[in-house]
Parts: structure tokens; C-alpha cells; sequence
């Protein structure tokens, strides 16, 4: 089974994705960039120097827009296709409130009128394929049943589905029964995604559902990046992908504290499935440059 790696703003940023891609050569099928967005009136110069080719060099990087505002959406497409880009996927899944409250990312599973306008922007870029990341709904479980007519009409490239509605956002129980509906009825290639945490997971999913395209991961990847890869030297691997992050991120953030603190948030999802706690809890209290690497050398002995 082919394994994307999933968008996650702030952790999987191209520095993540670069050295992941070398260390973890041919692990990853594909990997995709965190949503662009237009702020007050702008692009973010960070946004764009995220997904600009020349600083995503050697592995598959297909960049994603958020579902918004169709003048916005046209804009985005524009931007994202002067950089070069044949391929892009929409954002139907962000749940955060302020963003579905407003009618963006996963705000739009409701609304199949607005739904309808996006993909009728998406058609008349005829030279570019689009793919769709999406939730089952906003507040209901059954909402995505009256899109799948518009979203169909653009032939996407596939159809990435994380199981849950938007108000779950990311913890509660995953809704295999309407996976398997939408599986059962989907005219186009699917993806699954969520909550995939181990080998067996991605076995039991690809056993289940054999006509999946990809099974898209994030916080898994981000907590064990050897997932599914079954390599023999992964420990080495994980420590050289933290050494390489923190000489990459000491090279340019300025100054200890801002080391620190991206170091520190990097730990928020990183191996919290193997190793110490005691020796984990230290990183994350670690107050200097010195106590952290200290303590990161202790909790590599216990993994
Ligand atoms: C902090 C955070 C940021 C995220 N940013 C994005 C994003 O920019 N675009 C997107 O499509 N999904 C985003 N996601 C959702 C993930 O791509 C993924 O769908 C979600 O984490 C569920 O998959 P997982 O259980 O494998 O982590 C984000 C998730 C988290 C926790």
C-alpha cells in the first residue's frame, strides 16, 4: 500500500519534509504541504517559500489550498500554478473553529451550493489535477452524501477521507460505518486517513479496504517516522532526523529560546509511543539549550 504523509501545519514544514525524504529515502510515496491561505488581503512570504520547488527538492510534494471564498480559491490556484504546480489538493477537512465558522477548510461540508462554486473555480484550470482532503461533515455524519455529485464532476486525482465530522476536530471515535458507505459508493480512487498509529494498523486497513489508492498518515508519521517502512536501522534513522532538524533549525532561528521552543514543539507528537517518560518529561521541561540536549542524549538510551 502506497503511504502519503499528511499535512500538519507547523510540524511537517519543508525542513521536516526534506530531511524525512533523504533519511527516509522511498518511504513516503508522496508528501503534502500544509494549507496556503490568503491573510488579510496576502500570501505569507513563509507560505509560499514552504512549497516553492526549489526548497522542495528529491521527493513527490503536491502543495494544498484551503476551500474558501471562490475569488479567494481562484486566487490561490493562480499562485500555486505560477510556481509551476500541475497538481493540488483542497482542504475540506480543517476543523478549527474559527476557520468552519467562517465557511473554510472543513465549513464548507454543509454547504453544497459553495461546494458546488469551489469545484466549478477548480474546471476551468483545465491544465491542472486536483485532489480533495475531506471530513464526513461539518456537524453531521451523512454531510459528504450530497457532494460527491460536484467533487466527482472535477475527476479528482483521489478523494482523502479522515472519518470524522468537524466538530470531532481530531479525537473521537473514527466512523468506519460511513468509511465503508462512501468506500462502497466512491466512482473515484479513495484515500484513508487517521489515526494511524502502528504497522498493524496500515496491514489491517490495506487488508480491509484493497482498493484504497494510499493510506495518508500524520501524527503517526510525526510520532514514529519509520512507520511502515520496516527498517532495521530506524533508531539511527530517528536520531539522525532530530539531529539534522536541530542543526537545520539552530542554522535559522536566531537566538537559544526560539531553538528551544521549536525543538521543544517538536516533541509534542515525536516517538510519544516508545522510550521513558521520566527521561521525556525532562526534554520537555528543559529550560536551556544544554539541559535539552542533555536530556535528549538520556532518552535515546531508552528507546
Ligand atoms: C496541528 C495540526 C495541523 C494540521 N494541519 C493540516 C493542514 O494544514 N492541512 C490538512 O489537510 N490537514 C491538517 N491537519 C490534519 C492532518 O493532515 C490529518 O488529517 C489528521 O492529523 C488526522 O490524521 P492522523 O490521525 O494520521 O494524524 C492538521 C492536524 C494537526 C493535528
Amino acid at each position: 500500500m502506497k503511504i502519503y504523509s499528511a499535512p500538519i501545519q507547523g510540524f511537517t514544514d519543508c525542513a521536516w519534509r526534506n530531511m524525512h525524504s533523504a533519511i527516509f529515502a522511498n518511504g513516503i510515496d508522496r508528501y503534502y504541504a500544509p494549507f496556503l491561505r490568503i491573510e488579510r488581503g496576502a500570501f505569507r512570504n513563509k507560505d509560499l517559500r514552504d512549497i516553492d520547488p526549489k526548497n522542495n527538492i528529491g521527493y513527490y510534494l503536491v502543495p494544498q489550498i484551503i476551500a474558501c471564498p471562490v475569488e479567494q480559491f481562484h486566487a490561490l490556484i493562480e499562485k500555486v500554478a505560477s510556481l509551476g504546480y500541475r497538481e493540488i489538493d483542497i482542504n475540506m477537512g480543517c476543523p478549527f473553529p474559527p476557520i468552519v465558522k467562517r465557511h473554510y477548510g472543513a465549513g464548507v461540508l454543509s454547504s453544497p451550493d459553495q461546494v458546488a462554486a469551489i469545484m466549478n473555480v477548480a474546471k476551468n484550470f483545465s491544465d491542472i489535477r486536483f485532489s480533495v482532503k475531506m471530513r464526513l461533515g461539518v456537524e453531521k455524519r451523512d454531510e459528504w452524501c450530497a457532494l460527491m455529485h460536484s467533487i466527482e464532476s472535477i475527476n479528482p486525482i483521489h478523494i482523502t477521507v479522515h472519518p470524522r465530522t468537524a466538530i470531532q476536530q481530531y479525537s473521537g471515535e473514527i466512523d468506519m460505518e460511513q468509511f465503508e458507505l462512501l468506500y462502497s459508493k466512491a466512482q473515484f480512487p479513495l484515500v484513508y486517513n487517521g489515526d494511524i498509529r502502528s504497522d498493524h494498523d496500515i496491514e489491517s486497513i490495506s487488508a480491509t479496504y484493497p482498493q484504497l489508492q494510499a493510506i495518508m498518515i500524520g501524527r503517526g508519521l510525526l510520532a514514529n517516522p519509520a512507520l511502515g517502512m520496516h527498517m532495521p536501522d530506524a533508531k539511527q534513522k530517528i536520531i539522525q532526523l532530530h539531529d539534522k532538524l536541530f542543526e537545520h533549525y539552530s542554522k535559522h532561528l536566531s537566538g537559544d529560546a526560539h531553538l528551544l521552543a521549536k525543538m521543544k514543539s517538536l516533541w509534542e507528537y515525536f516517538l510519544t509511543e516508545t522510550g521513558d517518560r521520566k527521561a521525556r518529561k525532562k526534554i520537555l521541561k528543559s529550560s536551556t539549550i544544554e539541559k535539552y540536549s542533555t536530556a535528549v542524549d538520556s532518552f535515546w538510551l531508552t528507546i
